[in-house]
């Protein structure tokens, strides 16, 4: 039996998470849960996004999916409640937080930028990790919700909202001298070109996409698992297993097929 890795974020966000994972273990069995009905994360309170989770870890058990490791692929949801969430289930979790420590050694200029949700931006993990590793740099903060939906449009319709996207980056203002741009919400790597394209490819970006997925591959024995998988003996093992995608509010697209269900509040 494969192992089953399921990843979560509030909307599809945690599909550029997950996507780093497919590349990595092409043949694990993975799920996909969005919170859509409680999206945007970013302007939620800690309390509530603690009791999202734990609902979350309810229904796992309930529907016995039988999850062997959950990806939080959500730095506002990991920065806010990931011990929390570890401190109620046996299951392995894997959390998202923003790719401070990488950024502080690639920056020439000493000045690095962090773009995430207001949640993540505004909460102690995140002031812990700049403390800890940004001792030598000066790292600006930067939050916007309006990238998150432009995002979700986006992988929805396949229509970029350029005009909106502007305003926001002019909004946003990133300071001249800032050489590295963290992408500090699983959404935003969905615009990293469009963002690349903003800042002339003059600002390197960020996100922690690959490293989740890396970590990923540790916890269920990468190297063992591609040896089984590459193994002719083990067809079964090996074959592609169908993604299920699973959202708690109605998603207006037939580019995914949804299973709606209801996570108790
Ligand atoms: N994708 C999520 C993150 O990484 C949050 C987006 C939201 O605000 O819901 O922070």
């Amino acid at each position: 039996m494969s192992s089953h890795i399921m990843v979560f974020d509030s909307g599809i966000g945690g599909t550029t998470v997950l996507a780093h994972i497919q590349t990595l273990l092409p043949h694990a069995q993975l799920s996909y849960f969005m919170d859509n009905a409680y999206l945007p994360y970013g302007k939620l309170s800690p309390e509530t996004i603690v009791a999202r989770l734990t609902s979350l870890l309810q229904y796992i058990e309930t529907q016995q999916l039988r999850v062997d490791i959950l990806v939080i692929a959500c730095n506002t949801a990991s920065t806010l409640a990931l011990t929390k969430v570890r401190e109620l289930t046996d299951i392995p979790v894997v959390g998202v937080v923003p790719a401070i420590k990488p950024a502080t050694l690639l920056t020439n200029t000493k000045r690095i930028g962090l773009l995430a949700t207001p949640a993540t931006v505004a909460n102690c993990y995140t002031q812990q990790l700049i403390a800890q590793y940004g001792a030598n740099t000066v790292v600006d903060l930067y939050s916007s919700v309006e990238l998150v939906a432009i995002a979700e449009h986006l992988y929805y319709s396949g229509e970029f909202e350029q005009a909106k996207f502007t305003q926001e980056m002019d909004r946003l203002a990133v300071k001249t001298n800032t050489d590295v741009l963290v992408l500090g919400c699983t959404h935003f790597p969905i615009l990293s070109q469009p963002i690349d394209s903003f800042y002339d490819g003059k600002i390197k970006l960020l996100d922690s996409g690959a490293a989740i997925a890396k970590r990923v591959a540790t916890l269920i024995g990468g190297q063992n698992y591609s040896k089984l998988t590459a193994n002719n003996n083990s067809y079964r093992i090996s074959q592609k297993k169908p993604l299920h995608y699973y959202a708690t509010a109605s998603v207006l697209t037939n580019k995914l097929t949804v299973e709606q269900v209801k996570l108790i509040d």
